[in-house]
């Protein structure tokens, strides 16, 4: 189980270039009828992680907001002292502990590890006692690399409780964030806003409908324990539309588009200035000119006939066609190689084998759509069979 690498968050060094330094608006919380929306903004940090403000007892930690997990951990001050500076710590004094308990989570690029406690978890207004995860074992990656002070998962719980993927052992499984605070949203949905080489917004609870112009394309969930849904085809620039399905991981914990190897190959060779450094791991020249990527098409087909679970009367309403997502070629240019030779890395790299989805759609092509991650409840509440079904929303962002 613990080999078993649920989540990929935080490439190392895969990344997009030049955070932009606007202030970020107040968080809201608007309450109706004993139910909640929020609007919390994320700011882009370092140019590949998009960082959400919580509290945890009365103190803030900005974490990534992660929807290929479900925990929620924090660096803590029980742990080494040789953590980095600049990451807020939690001190598990003001929680209950779960003896007994422990998290393990591995990550794509990294791991965390520590005890468990439970304590007051606010996101946006909402506050819920949640499990709070003390890190006291974090990978170099996430500790020097990033400027984050934990990760707060939105994924499903994917078992017998969430703690990373040490489920079964568990005395006291706790239920996630989603779980914990959903009941109290108006809707039992959320949405990201990413934006490219800008800040975003994360709302809870509702669908700003200034955020996008044309109906939404719901793709259902089903039984994937992920926030994953099937893509139809893809395209490479204006080359031929390929018609292949694949299990796409949508998630906002990973920076880049991790596509099959070949798949990879080909979108590089089409742009002629691409510099192959090793298997999956391109780069490109900063300057889009230049550097002249071709856009990169997913398409999405709603299962016929189309059937979502929440239709809002102001949405704009439900697509029933085939939708291509398109993913503008500059997006692809990423940070800077470190070297100071113009190259920046591409974002996109190789899908390594054996996992429970063929491809991840990660903040690059996040930032290309308003995204609704929907639980499919019209009532805020996680349904029993939760989470057989769910479904995710995609619709073009106003220029
Ligand atoms: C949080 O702040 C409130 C108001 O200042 C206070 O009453 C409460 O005791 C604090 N809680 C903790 C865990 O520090
Ligand atoms: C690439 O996508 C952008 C945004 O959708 C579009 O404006 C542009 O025309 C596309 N470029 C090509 C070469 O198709
Ligand atoms: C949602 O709440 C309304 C009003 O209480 C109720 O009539 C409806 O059955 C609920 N829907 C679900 C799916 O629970």
């Amino acid at each position: 189980m613990i080999s078993q690498v649920l989540v990929v968050s935080l490439l190392a060094g895969a990344g997009l270039a030049v955070p932009l330094n606007d202030d970020s608006a107040a968080q809201s919380a608007i309450v109706t009828g004993g139910k909640v929306t929020a609007s919390i903004p994320t700011t882009l940090t370092e140019g590949v992680e998009w960082l959400v403000p919580i509290q945890v007892a009365n103190k803030t930690f900005n974490v990534q907001l992660d929807t290929g997990s479900a925990d929620l951990w924090l660096f803590c001050t029980e742990g080494p002292q040789n953590v980095e500076s600049g990451h807020n710590q939690y001190d598990p004094k003001s929680g209950t502990k779960l003896n007994g308990a422990s998290f393990d989570i591995n990550y794509g690029s990294g791991f965390a590890k520590g005890d468990v406690y439970t304590d007051k978890v606010t996101l946006g207004g909402i506050t819920v006692t949640q499990a709070v995860e003390c890190a006291t074992s974090v990978d170099d990656t996430d500790d020097n690399d990033h400027k984050l002070d934990g990760i707060l998962g939105v994924g499903f719980n994917s078992g017998g409780g969430v703690f990373g993927i040490l489920q079964t052992d568990q005395p006291d499984p706790q239920m996630t964030l989603v779980e914990n605070a959903f009941p109290q949203l108006v809707s039992g949905l959320f949405t990201a806003d990413l934006n490219f080489n800008q800040n975003g917004v994360y709302n809870f609870g509702y669908i700003d409908q200034a955020r996008f112009t044309t109906p939404i394309t719901y793709m259902p969930v089903r039984n994937f324990n992920n926030w994953i849904v099937e893509t139809s085809g893809y395209q490479i620039g204006n080359n031929g539309a390929q018609s292949v399905t694949w299990k796409a991981l949508i998630d906002t914990g990973t920076t880049n588009v991790l596509l099959p190897p070949s798949v990879v190959d080909a979108y590089f060779a089409a742009a002629p200035q691409a510099k192959k450094q090793s298997e999956g791991v391109y780069y490109v020249p900063c300057d889009a000119t230049t550097a002249a990527l071709p856009n990169f098409t997913i398409t999405f087909t709603p299962p016929q006939p189309v059937a979502s679970f929440i239709q809002p009367s102001s949405s704009g309403g439900i697509n029933t066609r085939p939708y291509n997502a398109v993913i503008p070629g500059k997006y692809f240019i990423g940070n800077p190689t470190g070297k100071n030779d113009g190259m920046c890395q591409g974002g996109m790299n190789n899908m390594g084998a054996e996992q429970p989805w063929d491809i991840i759609l990660g903040d690059v092509f996040l930032m290309t759509q308003l995204v609704v991650f929907d639980v499919a409840d019209p009532n805020g509440s996680v349904d029993s069979s939760y989470p057989s079904h769910g479904q995710i929303g995609f619709a073009p962002k106003p220029a």
